[in-house]
């Protein structure tokens, strides 16, 4: 075992013609978040876009697999704000300035498309600007990593000091993760660590990365509802996610906006 995430010898190495699979649920859930875009304006209930992505996803032929995981009621996430993640949809009403992360997780034909973006009511803060572009960036920094012979520290280590320079903060407590036929299987993706470090990455490795940014401090703490975590200094916090596959000579990204809404602003 070892810190990064756990025996690498315990990471599924999928065929060459799982890829196809997982390149569907992928687009799917993309096109899910595409599709929210024009709906995500102050006044709408986050209820109300959980119903509209929950119908598009059935409409397509596949389920929301957040439905009834481990007793989850709704079919996406909404983390508005200081919302860190899981934040469950409701009667909620978004005002001018929120921003919010929707995160869509679909099962199609066995295969699971998990992604998540961030979006804004109205006209973002300078502040929450800025933290959307960096977590972002952070991101595609870290899917820029992905090939054979790395490492999940690799990874890791380009999220935080990217993070970190611009003088945000990576939350620790919680990851990114293997996926393909299950939601969450090994290996843990941590968005922190140091170069070299963690398991080597393979060829048909299959895992998200998904890092969680706040404004102010990492520490993180649950609601009542025992899902929705919030930053403990109430400071913004952002996140964005994407689905890799080790390639030969470097990685697929699964979950590309069909439409190319990768960040805010998205209206055409
Ligand atoms: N989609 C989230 C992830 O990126 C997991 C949500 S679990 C749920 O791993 F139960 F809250 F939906
Ligand atoms: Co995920
Ligand atoms: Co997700």
């Amino acid at each position: 075992m070892d810190q990064q995430g756990g025996d690498s010898r315990r990471i599924t190495l999928h065929a060459p013609e799982d890829f196809a699979g997982m390149r569907r649920a992928g687009q799917l859930a993309a096109a899910t978040l595409d599709m929210i875009a024009p709906h995500v304006r102050p006044g709408v209930t986050t209820g109300e876009l959980d119903r509209l992505c929950h119908d598009y996803i059935l409409a397509h032929g596949a389920t929301p697999a957040p439905l009834g995981y481990r007793g989850y009621p709704k079919s996406i996430c909404t983390s508005i704000n200081h919302v860190v993640c899981h934040g469950i949809p409701g009667e909620r009403v978004l005002a001018e300035g929120d921003v919010l992360n929707i995160d869509v997780t679909v099962i199609l034909e066995g295969w699971h498309g998990d992604t998540s973006r961030m979006y804004v009511a109205g006209q973002p803060s300078t502040k929450a600007r800025l933290l959307l572009d960096v977590t972002y960036e952070s991101l595609m920094l870290g899917v820029a990593a992905v090939k054979p012979g790395a490492t999940l520290g690799d990874i890791g280590h380009a999220i935080q000091r990217f993070v970190e320079r611009h003088r945000f903060s990576v939350v620790r407590d919680f990851c990114g993760h293997g996926i393909g036929r299950r939601f969450h299987e090994p290996p843990n993706v941590l968005h922190f660590g140091r170069p070299g470090e963690g398991p080597v990455l393979k060829p048909g490795m299959f895992f998200t990365i998904e890092p969680m940014v706040n404004a102010g401090r990492p520490e993180v703490k649950i609601l009542d509802d025992g899902w929705t975590a919030v930053t403990r200094d109430r400071s913004l916090s952002a996140q964005f996610e994407h689905m890799v596959g080790v390639t030969e000579t470097g990685c697929e990204v699964f979950t590309y906006s069909p439409a190319g809404l990768h960040r805010p602003p998205y209206a055409a």
